[in-house]
């Protein structure tokens, strides 16, 4: 049995080599290469588009945006990890009128243009280290940097107050014209993270708090591990989680789950078993963010194992997004060492993390291969997630 250990490759090299076959393929220097990274989220699941606080964090696996701007209307996109490359005219890239990869691309280019930035056509490549369907948000890392990238095409300086725009330009790209009714803490983190640093973020405000998150000081890892079964935000799943919240929310009268004062009230006035139980984890997740973060300042990463593992519990049985590969990576991870471990992301499929002392790091990956061997499962991917930097340019 082989492990496979998904790399996310050298970033000088990557843009060097990205910036070459621009420049072969569209017959013009690039204005540069700008990368953004996809996330785990160590806590704070289905919390965004409830106005709660998640924390998450970069991972050094990125993609990387290649782009000119054009003397005419058309906009042409090229990625190497699609076989057909995509190309309209910049006042057809609204929701609609792109489908599949390219409207994550397109729709920010469109996202933009209706907040005021003129923009011109465009040629656009892009190379993805994220691993595509695997709940590490491959498309806010494609959105995000593509984004970066058109502020230099603009000439505007990426500061935090552009880079908030740019947050909801990547998601209305996302929620209108990709049809993924995401909540935004992917395009928050990929954007705003810095190296060694969780991102505490209050969606009910947009504020972030930079917390040191640096488990190899304690001689631990953060394993991902990748199930490679099915993961998408567009299918409808994702979507009545959504909407059983925001019934929830209608039923007690306020603006959304987050208003809530009084959890235990609120449960028993809710009639519905099903939303009850959706509302149950939204309350409890809000709560085990608070400890996490106490947990992560004090050290206390026992504590915080445990806290993962509650998280993991009520995803699978309140909420319902867990899927069997999840449970056994996060199972076996705990049997074998884990101090906890949890699904993360949106969830009916894609990726869990665990935390794990070092010298056990083998032993987990090795008894989750088999595991998912035994059972006639694909074998798992495993990253490494080193708290990376935010987008960036990288050449
Ligand atoms: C996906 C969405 C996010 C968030 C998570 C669940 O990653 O894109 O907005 O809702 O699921 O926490």
């Amino acid at each position: 049995m082989s492990l496979d250990q998904v790399s996310p490759g050298r970033p000088a090299a990557i843009a060097d080599a990205l910036s070459e076959r621009f420049a072969r393929e569209y017959g013009v220097p690039s204005l540069g290469v700008f990368r953004a990274p996809g996330r785990v989220n160590l806590i704070g699941e289905h919390l965004d588009y409830n106005d709660g606080l998640c924390l998450p964090i970069a991972l050094p696996h990125a993609t990387y945006a290649a782009l000119a701007a054009r003397d005419d209307d058309e906009v042409r996109v090229t990625s190497l990890q699609q076989d057909q490359p995509w190309s309209g005219q910049l006042e057809a890239l609204g929701p609609g009128d792109v489908d599949g990869w390219a409207a994550y691309v397109a729709g920010v280019v469109w996202a933009l243009r209706q907040l005021g930035w003129d923009l011109p056509g465009l040629d656009i490549m892009v190379d993805s280290r994220v691993p595509v369907g695997s709940g590490l948000s491959s498309s806010a890392a494609l959105e995000c940097s593509v984004a970066l990238g058109l502020c230099a095409v603009a000439g505007t300086d990426a500061d935090d107050e552009v880079r908030r725009a740019l947050v909801t330009a990547c998601m209305r790209a996302e929620t209108e014209v990709a049809g993924a009714p995401t909540g935004g803490m992917d395009q928050t983190v990929s954007l705003f993270a810095q190296p060694q640093h969780a991102l505490l973020l209050d969606c009910r405000d947009g504020s972030t708090r930079q917390v040191p998150w640096d488990p190899s000081a304690a001689e631990l890892e953060l394993l991902v591990v990748d199930t490679r079964s099915s993961h998408t935000l567009s299918d409808g799943g994702y979507e009545s989680r959504r909407r059983d919240c925001e019934s929830a929310a209608d039923s007690l009268g306020v603006a959304s789950l987050r208003e809530v004062d009084d959890a235990d009230a609120a449960l028993s006035a809710l009639p519905d078993e099903r939303v009850r139980r959706r509302a149950r984890h939204v309350f409890s997740e809000m709560g085990r963010v608070r400890e996490s973060v106490d947990q992560i300042g004090d050290a206390d990463f026992a504590g915080l194992g445990r806290t993962f593992c509650a998280s993991h519990a009520s995803m699978r049985d309140d909420f319902e997004i867990s899927t069997p590969e999840l449970d056994a990576v996060v199972d076996t991870a705990v049997e074998h060492g884990a101090l906890g471990a949890r699904m993360t992301g949106g969830g009916f499929g894609g990726s869990a993390i665990a935390l794990v002392p070092r010298a056990q790091g083998e032993a987990v990956r090795a008894a989750i291969g088999a595991e998912f061997d035994r059972r006639g499962w694909p074998s798992p991917g495993f990253l490494s997630a080193e708290p990376s930097a935010g987008a960036n340019r990288t050449a």
